[in-house]
Order: structure tokens, then sequence, then C-alpha cells
């Protein structure tokens, strides 16, 4: 469906205009000119940039007009003529049409009037050059597998399903159903009297990773993994991904990858192929995608064990036995790493009265197929807001930071644009960037969800309720934000301790206050070639409100970072997370080690947070501007700002030293639920592999002192004094 409709599109060229064309839009522009009308009648003037010290009350009720402006200036079509665009191809990251994209990007920005700037690197990709895969079966048959999605397997665009950075190779085995492919599921196998060595296994896609479930199957022996996943109602596409470990060009661990500016033609530093960093972050065995109906034949032809009981309760298919064999699977996959050209975009507004404060808005832009909710919703939402942006500029905004409108390149290989952008900016970042706001998929069906670092809490509550005019698309005459609560009860903020997007490496590697945002969860054509322009009208969201309501939140919370005279960050929400954490980790603990040294830090940081709070709404509610209230006023927000800053500790996670967050980051036991204080869950999961009991909660204390002195220098940081 996505080759056919690929060839009824309007020709590119049309959709590089970015001023709004239809009725509609013209309508909407009028009313914005009516609504500046009104403004200027009121007002006398048009707002002009104002030096500091001329700053007034007045100024802040503009601010607000321009708030207005920008949600009434959202319109579904501009969005989904946006998103039509840039779906007409795939766009994998390395390849011309990905070239094709960030063009489309780059002139939109630079039509709009924007300062726009492109940022290449070169990095270590990998793509696939031929895979087979046959079931010899008991009765002396063989089947070819197909290995290509059904439907669309004449378009030679469409990547083939494939595992990035898989090795290649070749085996010749006994299938086996190993579940989701974690260590309990190989215990359940065992308990039922199952050696997998030697097999081929058949896993579906659960909460673990690839990379963490083939090599959890190179452990145990294995020749090589068939990874397929379960969708409702949707089967015949192949979910690709990537099998790398750790965020980045692999061949340059914690730097940035060299740059392939004209200026700058020094080649940098870049590890080979056979150093064992690199050969770490890929797997020993081959893998490879099937689609769930293949993944079927095979496993309704095992024999050898009963499946376990746990595994049945939400299997989806009627898979009885578990294996090994009889059917035996002939795989090969043959791929090439290689170094490809990568580009990230960007749209800079410079800050009139302080330039060097950055709000950072991200969406990546490569696909590993066509890309409509996976990430270019995202990216459909970011020119939308570059748009909105313009707008407000010709009617005489002027930001009181920079806004940074960053499009990355090359996510779906291991967040690779993003992170060796961030390492190549970590020292202006870790002193300028006030917040980064991550949207990937924007859209994936119904319902609200949002992810945050605690401080940014009140203010992700505060503009959902502002987009109240914005009706949730699901529900009639009810709000996105009163959607959101009802939906869980309470707001429901998640936590960021993910490595699944760009927001990783600006929290966990450079401590950035972050948020990510998206409309619904697990959609079916995820990473396939089914998720297409088409897909998104026919499903994910016919009429564009879901996106419209994405925008507005996203847009309107950079509008409050970047306009607030006094940042929007309240460290109260922290320390009460920070609390519950700890108790939780005082349960598991069980008395073995103390968290005395942590509850005792959280203090202090309560103490700070109320104390800046305090502060901030003093300061909020001066109304006489002169100098020394606004050097007070930018001397309470870079505490603000650096505060989680704090957090980050320059040595890292043990044996994952790139990880430098001690609350947010992943554990090293993948298929831990706690999503917080990284390094104390590594201790704790690896002295239940020790002998040596003392050594091991020795470590674990270790890791609680850490993480309480981190908690203190955020604590140090929010309050502003030497000791
Ligand atoms: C496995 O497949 C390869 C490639 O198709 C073929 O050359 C080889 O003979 C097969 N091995 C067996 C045991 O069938
Ligand atoms: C935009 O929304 C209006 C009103 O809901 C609808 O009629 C129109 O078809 C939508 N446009 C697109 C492109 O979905």
């Amino acid at each position: 469906m996505a080759q056919s409709f690929s060839t009824t599109i309007a020709k590119p060229t049309s959709i590089f205009t970015s001023t709004p064309s239809s009725p509609l839009c013209t309508l909407v522009f009028v009313v914005i000119l009516c609504i500046l009308g009104l403004y200027t009648l009121q007002h006398h003037h048009r707002p002009e940039p104002q030096p500091v010290s001329n700053s007034t009350p007045k100024q802040s009720s503009s601010k607000n007009d321009f708030r207005d402006i920008f949600l009434t200036a959202a319109t579904n079509n501009t969005l989904s003529s946006y998103l039509r665009a840039l779906t007409l191809h795939p766009h994998l990251a390395g390849t011309p049409q990905a070239v094709q994209t960030a063009l489309y990007v780059e002139t939109h920005f630079r039509d709009l009037g924007l300062q726009t700037h492109v940022k290449h690197y070169n990095a270590l990709l990998s793509y696939p050059t031929h895979a087979s895969l046959s079931a010899h079966f008991s009765d002396g048959t063989i089947k070819d597998v197909a290995l290509v999605e059904q439907g669309v397997a004449g378009d030679d665009d469409v990547v083939r399903p494939y595992h990035a950075y898989s090795p290649s190779g070749s085996a010749y085995g006994r299938a086996v159903f190993v579940n989701y492919g974690r260590e309990e599921d190989y215990r359940a196998l065992l308990a039922q009297g199952v050696s997998v060595s030697g097999c081929v296994a058949v896993a579906r896609r659960g909460d673990l990773s690839r990379n963490s479930v083939v090599e959890k199957a190179a452990e145990k022996g294995m020749a090589a993994v068939l990874m397929y996943a379960e969708t409702e109602g949707f089967s015949g596409g192949v979910e690709r991904g990537t099998v790398m470990k750790g965020l980045g060009d692999p061949l340059t661990p914690g730097w940035a990858s060299s740059s392939v500016d004209v200026d700058v033609d020094v080649d940098g530093e870049r590890l080979g192929l056979d150093d064992n960093e690199v050969v770490s972050r890929f797997p020993k065995i081959p893998s490879m995608p099937i689609s769930a109906d293949s993944a079927e034949t095979i496993l309704r032809s095992l024999e050898g064990a009963r499946v376990p009981y746990e595994w049945r309760a939400n299997l989806k298919s009627k898979v009885a036995r578990a294996g090994p064999g009889p059917t035996m699977l002939n795989f090969t996959y043959q791929g090439v790493k290689k170094m490809a050209t990568i580009h990230n975009v960007f749209a800079i507004i410079r800050g009139s009265e302080e330039p060097d404060r950055f709000v950072l808005l991200g969406n990546h832009r490569d696909a590993w197929t066509y890309g409509s909710v996976d990430p270019n919703s995202g990216t459909a939402a970011l020119l939308d807001i570059a748009r909105r942006y313009a707008l407000l500029l010709r009617l005489g905004w002027n930001p009181r930071r920079s806004i940074v409108l960053c499009s990355w390149d090359a996510e779906e290989f291991g967040m690779i644009g993003s992170t060796e952008w961030v390492e190549q900016n970590l020292v202006n970042l870790g002193s300028k960037a006030v917040a980064y706001l991550n949207v990937d998929c924007a859209v994936q069906g119904p319902g609200f969800f949002a992810g945050a670092t605690p401080q940014l809490d009140n203010l992700l509550v505060e503009v959902t309720k502002k987009v109240d005019h914005v009706k949730d698309p699901d529900s009639e005459d009810v709000s996105l934000y009163e959607r959101w609560t009802t939906t869980n009860k309470r707001v429901n903020i998640q936590r960021l301790s993910g490595v699944d997007s760009d927001f990783a490496p600006f929290l966990q590697h450079a401590g950035v206050p972050s948020i990510d945002l998206y409309y619904g969860r697990d959609f079916p054509v995820y990473h396939t070639a089914f998720d297409s322009y088409n897909w998104m009208i026919k499903y994910g969201d016919p009429l564009f409100q879901r996106h419209v309501a994405v925008t507005g939140v996203w847009g309107l919370l950079a509008l409050h970072l970047a306009d607030d005279a006094v940042l929007p960050l309240n460290y109260i929400s922290y320390a009460a997370q920070l609390l519950e954490y700890t108790n939780m980790l005082s349960n598991l603990l069980e008395g073995s080690a103390s968290v005395h040294p942590i509850t005792a830090s959280i203090q202090e940081l309560a103490t700070a947070a109320k104390e800046a709070e305090e502060e901030a709404k003093k300061l909020r509610g001066e109304e006489t501007l002169g100098n020394v209230l606004v050097l007070k006023k930018r001397t309470l927000n870079d505490r603000l700002m650096s505060a989680e800053r704090g957090f980050l500790d320059g040595e890292g996670l043990q044996g994952r030293q790139w990880f430098k967050h001690l609350v947010y980051g992943p554990s090293c036991d993948h298929e831990s639920k706690m999503l917080f204080f990284p390094g104390i869950f590594d201790a704790v999961y690896q002295s239940r592999r020790m002998t040596n009991k003392r050594q091991g909660q020795a470590a674990i204390q270790h890791e609680i002192w850490r993480v309480a002195r981190a908690i203190q220098r955020a604590a140090y940081a929010l309050r502003g004094e030497l000791t």
C-alpha cells in the first residue's frame, strides 16, 4: 500500500512552499492578523526588542498574547502536508533519500527566514546485502521462509527487514522457542529439561532490547536468533531495528565523529573495527527479524517440551511445544558495516535578552522505511512549530532565550546524530542548555503520554491544561489534560531512564532537564514498511487532530522555557520523587545496606528546592525591573538550570562510563524493573551473582554513597553558595 501511494502524490516541489495556501489556512491567517490588529490598537505600537532594563510587566502580557497566537495558528492541514512530503519515499540514514529529507527540512526552515544550519558527521552504519532462511520439517519437506514483507516486495527503496550491526554468518540448527529471550525464560526451558545450545532461537519481541536478546542467546550457546513482533490484527510486517549496544557512532565512543565541514577537514580519531571496545558493541551471533506469520509456521511445527505455562497467558499464536526441533532452520545473513554521512539540521532563533541560554526541541528524521509515525509525525510537528514561531517573529515576538529546533539523523541505528552532537557540544550544553524537549513518534494512536525529569512536572501539567481549547481528538468535549488525568487516574509522568530516543544523550550524558511527548503507544506497523502516510490517515490520525494537540503542547512548553523571566523549573517535585525511589530501594534492600546517606541529601535538596521556589515566586511577582533584579533572576535561573547537572558523575556508571547520570539511566540488568538509580541496581544485580556477600554489600553501599553525593551536588548547585 505504501508503494502505490508514493506514485499518486503531488510533486514534492509544491510542498516546499511554507506559506499557508489553502482557504482554511488563509482564514486562520486573517484571524491572526485581526488579533494582531486588536493587539496593536491596545498597545499603540508593535512590541520592539526591548533592552533588558526597560522590560515592563506589559511585556509579559504580550508574551501571553504570543502564546495565544501560537495556539490559534494551529492547522491540521499544514501538519498533514508536511507529513505527506516527508513520507513520499523511504529515507533510511545514509541513503540518498535521507539527504532529500534533510534538504526538505533545511529548505523549510530557510524559507521561513530562520537561521539555518546543517551539521554532518561520518559514522559507521550497517546495511543488509543478503539473507536466506529455510525450514526443514520432520516430514522431509523444506520451506523457504519469505524474508521480505508481503505487499511491498516490489519497492526496491524499502530496505529489507534486518538487524543493523548483526554480524554476517550462517547457522544450521534445531529451532527452539525462547519466549521473550529473558533469563527467566531460559530458566523455564531448563526446568523442562530443554538444552538450547547450538539451536536457532525464535523469540517474540518484549521489553528487552534486541541487543540484550541476542547477547543472552549467544551466552546460552545458541547459533542465531530470529525475532518476531506480535501485533493485534496486523501481520505481514517485519520489525527492523538495531542490535548495537550503547549510543552513538561505535567508532568514536565518548567523542564526536569527525566533522565533515568544508572548513574543518581534519579527520578525527576513530577506533578500528577490530578494537575490543568496538567489537563489544555488536552481538557475536547473527540475528534477523521475521514476520509473525513466518514465526507461526515454524513454531507450530515444533515438538519436544511443552510451552511453559507462564508463557501461554498472553501468547497470540497457538504454540504448544517449545522444541528444540525437530524442525531444523538453515539461516544465513550477510551485511556490511560502512561509513556514511549523516545530517543534523538546525533552525536557530536567537534570544533577545539571553541569547546564550538554549531551549532545544529535537526530533529525529531518519526512518527504517517511510517513517510516517516513526519519526516523521514528530518532524511534521517540528516543522509546524517552525512555521508558527516564524509567524510570531513576523508579528514582533522576540524570545528572551535562544530556541534551537533540531532534526537528528541516524537515530534508528543508536541515537547517532544526537549523540555525536551532544558529545561535540558538551561544555556549551553543560553551561547553557535550559532544557531539551524531545518528540519522536508524535502520533501512534489515541491518548496523550509524557515523560520528564521531575523539575519539569509542574510546567508540563500547566501547559497541557492550557492546550484545553484543543479537545482530545478521541473524546468530544474532553480536553487533552482531562483525558490524560482520567486515563491514569492521576497525571502519569514517566521518567527517562530508557535509551530509546534522542533525549538519552541530553539527559544521561549531559544532564540537561528533558521532556519526551507522544500520542498513543504500541502501534502495529512499528519499523515495518507499512508505517506509511496511508496508515496514518487510515488509523493513526485521520484528521491530524492528535498532531495538532501534541504540537501545541511541545511548542508551548518551549515558549515558556524561552520566555518566562524566571525559569519554570521546580525541584520540590524532584526531591519528592527521589524520596519515593529511596523508599522503594530501602524495601528492596531489606536492611542489607543503609539508604540513610541518600535520605539525608534528599533533605538538603528539598530545603534548597523550597528556598529556590520561594525566591522564584518573589522574583516573578516583582513589578519594577532594574539591572539588579535582572541579574537576580539570571542568577536564580542559572541555579535552576545547573542543578540537574549535579546528578552527573565524572566517572559515570561502572563499566558503562558514558552514562554519567546517577538517577536516570539504563540498568545493566536489562530485565530490571527499577527505572532509577542505575548504579545502585547494577551493584545489587552483581551482588546476587557474587559468592562473597560482604563484598557485594560494600559495593551496594558505595553506590548509595555516590548517589547521595550526587543529590548533594544538585542541592548545592540549587542553593548556589559555596560550602
Ligand atoms: C543452507 O542454505 C545454504 C544457502 O541457501 C545452502 O548452501 C546450504 O546447503 C544449506 N544447508 C543445508 C544443511 O541444507
Ligand atoms: C482538518 O480538520 C478538519 C476539521 O476536523 C477536517 O474537516 C479536515 O479534513 C482535516 N484535515 C486533514 C488534512 O485531515
